[in-house]
């Protein structure tokens, strides 16, 4: 067991656990951060993506020893009042199905307009392409991601 100080979604927090638990379990099972998903647990499918400085990654596989310090935002961290752009794109277009997957393609999405405001088609598809959704919802991602960065599909 060690102490860690974390900065996540604008608060210092600290939780006591062994350096080599995954940001994922941190923030679900200390910090009751619940909006980040578990879905394979060997970074392939996205469910658990967060930023860490700005950048999106998988928590998953990422010890919370390497995150020390480091800002993190997390799905509930995106915006106060769901009005990121992205978020706001998301419900325009009713992109969600069961659900499951959607922090984690949001959290891919907003990290690829922060570096891309104006990402291709084939950006998009490359970026997200990491994010898997069981339900298919790939279409509306897409379009989503088109109104957000204002290319074009409103
Ligand atoms: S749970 Fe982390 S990538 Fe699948
Ligand atoms: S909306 Fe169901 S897994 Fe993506």
């Amino acid at each position: 067991m060690s102490s860690f100080k974390l900065r996540i979604n604008g608060r210092s927090l600290q939780v006591d656990v062994d350096p080599s638990t995954p940001v994922l379990w941190v923030l679900r099972d200390h910090l009751d951060l619940v909006g980040t998903k578990y879905g394979c647990g060997i970074a392939q499918c996205g469910a658990c993506t967060i930023h860490v400085e700005g950048s999106a990654v998988r928590s998953c596989q990422l010890p919370v020893s390497a995150v020390e310090d480091r800002p993190i935002t997390t799905i509930e961290g995106l915006s106060e009042n769901g009005d990121h752009p992205v978020q706001k794109a998301w419900l325009e277009h009713d992109v969600p199905q069961c659900g499951y997957c959607q922090a984690g393609q949001i959290m891919s999405a907003a990290s690829l307009l922060n570096n891309n405001p104006n990402p291709t088609d084939q950006e998009i598809e490359e970026t997200m392409s990491g994010n898997i959704c069981r339900c298919g919802t790939y279409t509306r991602i897409k379009a989503a991601i088109k109104t957000a960065s204002g290319t074009q599909e409103v």
